[in-house]
């Protein structure tokens, strides 16, 4: 195949300005290895609300689902923060992903050498420093039922349910398994069965799923210590398994060795029939919208995984990512790493470098 559909979902604040930079680096690799991309956006989030009252339309459905693969920015902003829950971008965001069946959400943290000291943790806890944290992506307190807000003893009571299905764990943690084969043959399953029944069965599937891989050396972690072995030791770590919030937070914090949360990619995937959807792990940045500082790069690397993981074109994702090495060897950096290239600027240097 040399002729690719994508769909890109800028969504809002930085969303636009860093999937403008990623558009131009892919378009570059494709002229460079002589294929197509026709890139094709549609609306998500707040810019969708705006557009029509609905944070994930049918149309953006459709059209992902006719899509070889899925780019997006990122959604969310104040001006939609006091909508009610079915009106908000967040809620398009969780939708896109139930609706795709993207349940397994792979966030890499590697230290870059040349960013070994960006991090504000010491270079040499973070040098060398390569996790694959595996985050359950449909399930969990996101989408346990039921929830909401009501009232008790005469009180306002807000709740939520953290649950889940054999079967979703036991999904999860076969991804996590494969890909350990791949890498450092070591997991570590993040959970909090001391105190939750759905951590106790989380880790009981676990234990029952690693039995088909017995080369691959599989631990159980607390969340809690796992937050503070992170930043104390990252380098005990090869790939990470855990849950859709604890996921979410340990990735973040796991951002910060290596510099920058504008550096880390994701790609969202599941069902092999449908496209995946690669996605930087950071949100929309409200605070930095519009000024074109933010940086590009986790979404750049997040087309990389598109190109390795969704179109099968390993080289293309190799391309991207040695530009990207190039344009940190050369010292260009945004401000979020001590420097002052703009989001534009540093996406054409990337374009430069392919
Ligand atoms: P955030 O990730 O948007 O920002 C956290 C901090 O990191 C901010 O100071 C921001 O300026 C900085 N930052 C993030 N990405 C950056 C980049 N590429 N370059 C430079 N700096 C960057 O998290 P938040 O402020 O808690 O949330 C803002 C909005 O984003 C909320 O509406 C939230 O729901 C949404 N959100 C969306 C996604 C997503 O679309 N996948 C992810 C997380 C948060
Ligand atoms: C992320 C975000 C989302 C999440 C929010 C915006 C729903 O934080 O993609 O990491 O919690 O999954
Ligand atoms: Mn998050």
């Amino acid at each position: 195949k040399d002729s690719y559909f994508v769909t890109t979902l800028p969504g809002d604040g930085i969303g636009p300005e860093i999937m403008s930079a990623t558009v131009k680096v892919c378009q570059a690799v494709a002229a460079k290895q002589g294929f197509k991309i026709e890139f094709k956006e549609a609306l998500i989030g707040g810019a969708a609300l705006d557009a029509c009252n609905d944070p994930f339309p049918d149309e953006t459905l459709k059209q992902m689902k006719s899509s070889d693969s899925v780019l997006l920015a990122a959604i969310g902003g104040p001006k939609w923060d006091a909508n009610p829950r079915d009106k908000r971008p967040e809620t398009g965001l969780l939708k896109m992903r139930k609706s795709l069946g993207l349940f397994a959400n792979l966030r890499p943290a590697t230290v870059l050498p040349q960013l070994a000291d960006a991090s504000t943790l010491k270079p040499e806890v973070v040098s060398g420093v390569d996790i694959m944290v595996v985050r359950e992506l449909t399930g969990d307190v996101y989408f346990g039922e039921p929830k909401g807000i009501t009232t008790k003893d005469g009180e306002r009571f807000g709740y939520n349910n953290m649950c889940y299905k054999e079967s979703e764990v036991k999904r999860i943690a076969k991804v996590a398994f494969d890909i350990a084969r791949k890498r450092g043959k070591r997991v570590c399953s993040v959970d909090k069965a001391n105190v939750l029944d759905v951590s106790q069965l989380w880790r009981d599937v676990v234990i029952e799923t690693h039995k088909d891989y017995p080369d691959v050396e599989l631990s159980h972690m607390y969340v809690d210590n796992a937050a503070m072995q992170l930043i104390r030791n990252p380098k005990q770590f090869d790939v990470m398994v855990t849950g859709n919030i604890f996921g979410d937070i340990l990735s973040d914090e796991a951002s910060m060795l290596v510099g920058s949360l504008g550096m880390l990619p994701s790609a969202s995937v599941g069902d092999p029939s449908g496209p995946g959807v690669f996605e930087p792990i950071h949100g929309s940045a409200p605070d930095i919208a519009g000024t074109d500082k933010a940086n590009p790069l986790a979404t750049i690397l997040s087309a990389a995984m598109m190109f390795r993981y969704d179109l099968d074109r390993p080289e293309a994702a190799q391309a991207i990512e040695d530009a990207v090495n190039k344009v940190l060897d050369d010292g260009v950096r945004t401000g979020d790493l001590g420097g002052k290239v703009g989001c534009k600027q540093m996406g054409e240097e990337v374009c430069k470098r392919i």
